[in-house]
């Protein structure tokens, strides 16, 4: 059994309540939740690992700096060891903890995107173990944009690496009780608080490549982080291949490999088989209620996954939890409407589509 606290009431709402005079209610909301990260603090300060709610999905975190207990969450979670995680900090100097030199770019878009969900690859110091960065000589860091992550960091008092807490290859999580599904028994604390506002990972940008390299798109695309750099951002090559026709030996890659070690596995999948359609949005409609007729006709449960036709954010938001839900239902098969890539969000959350159903495609 993990212990699991309810920290919901933590929000910028009531922080900002509890910072007005005269409003003990709020201050005793956040006096309490707080108490409850101090304890979830302590236990990362002592080797733990705990479950948190940010902003894109939830993490599973240690103290970056322990080698331990950065071990236990790649046991927790039945990650490969040579997948890197992502440390998180709670404020952007703390940047020179972890990175052995940065460049004015990483100041750039630090300064325009942190906190929020950008992962910044950078040189890593000789301290971060090699748990952190698998063989690689990086590292990737976060300023995340949520109360309850940004206490925790802060009272751990040191970077806290975290994967996504979900059990290695399922969706990620982005409601605590995806979290307690995968992880009850497993994690030390559970740090249980509202939805994940976006619902996808941040975007990881490599600052060590020129020009700077999108190795795993997200929230914000490849044209945001060239607005606020100011200069050229492209993709990782191999997010292009993924997305295309799979080659021969049913690896969508060729002899592309992707850069951020993560994307090579398979990943984010329910239990059910999945199929994407692709095409006409009309088509895949009919093509999809056809397909769950006849399939149904022989016995298989079937599950459709259509989002509505321009809303991405929507999309973004409820595509691991509906993974979730309709694993949870009990179908066998799940059909899911392909999202057009032309738009950027779109783009991201089919990379994760992609992947979640094996880069099996009908085009209709
Ligand atoms: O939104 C997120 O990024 C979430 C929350 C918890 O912050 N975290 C997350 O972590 O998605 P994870 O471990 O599930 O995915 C990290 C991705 C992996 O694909 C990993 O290979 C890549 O980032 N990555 C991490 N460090 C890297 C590095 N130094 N070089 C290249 N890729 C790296
Ligand atoms: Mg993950």
């Amino acid at each position: 059994m993990s212990k699991i606290l309810d920290v919901r009431s933590y929000t910028e709402e009531v922080l900002r309540a509890a910072q007005a005079l005269r409003d003990p209610a709020a201050q005793e909301v956040v006096r309490d939740a707080e108490a409850k990260i101090a304890e979830a603090a302590a236990v990362v300060r002592a080797g733990g690992i705990v479950a948190f709610p940010t902003e894109t999905v939830y993490g599973l975190g240690a103290d970056a700096f322990s080698e331990p207990a950065l071990k236990k969450i790649y046991a927790a979670k039945g990650r490969p060891s040579d997948n890197p995680s992502i440390v998180h900090i709670a404020r952007a100097s703390d940047l020179g903890l972890l990175a052995r030199e940065y460049t004015p770019g990483v100041v750039k878009l630090a300064d325009a995107f942190w906190p929020g969900p950008l992962t910044i690859i950078v040189e890593k110091r000789a301290e971060v173990p090699a748990a952190v960065s698998g063989r690689l000589s990086t590292v990737g860091v976060r300023l995340p944009d949520d109360p309850v992550a940004l206490a925790l960091i802060r009272m751990a008092g040191t970077p806290v690496a975290a994967p996504s807490a979900n059990l290695s290859g399922r969706p990620s999580p982005t409601r605590a009780a995806d979290v307690i599904a995968d992880l009850d028994g497993k994690a030390d604390v559970i740090l249980a608080g509202a939805d994940s506002r976006i619902g996808i990972e941040s975007t990881v940008v490599d600052m060590t490549a020129t020009p700077p390299q999108i190795l795993r798109p997200g929230y914000l695309s490849a044209a945001d982080l060239a607005a606020g750099l100011d200069a050229e951002v492209v993709l990782d090559p191999a997010l292009l291949a993924e997305t295309g026709e799979p080659k021969g030996d049913g690896s969508p890659f060729g002899s592309l490999t992707p850069r951020s070690p993560g994307m090579k596995y398979r990943h984010y999948a329910p239990k059910a088989e999945m199929v994407v359609l692709e095409g006409d949005r009309d088509r895949v409609e009919r093509e999809a209620l056809r397909l769950k007729a006849l399939n149904e006709r022989i016995g298989r449960r079937v599950g459709v996954l259509l989002f509505e036709a321009s809303d991405f954010t929507g999309a973004a938001h409820d595509f691991y939890a509906r993974l979730r839900d309709l694993d949870a239902s009990g179908v066998d098969l799940i059909l899911a409407g392909a999202l057009p890539q032309e738009n950027d969000l779109g783009f991201s959350v089919m990379n994760r589509m992609m992947k979640a159903a094996g880069y099996h495609v009908i085009r209709v």
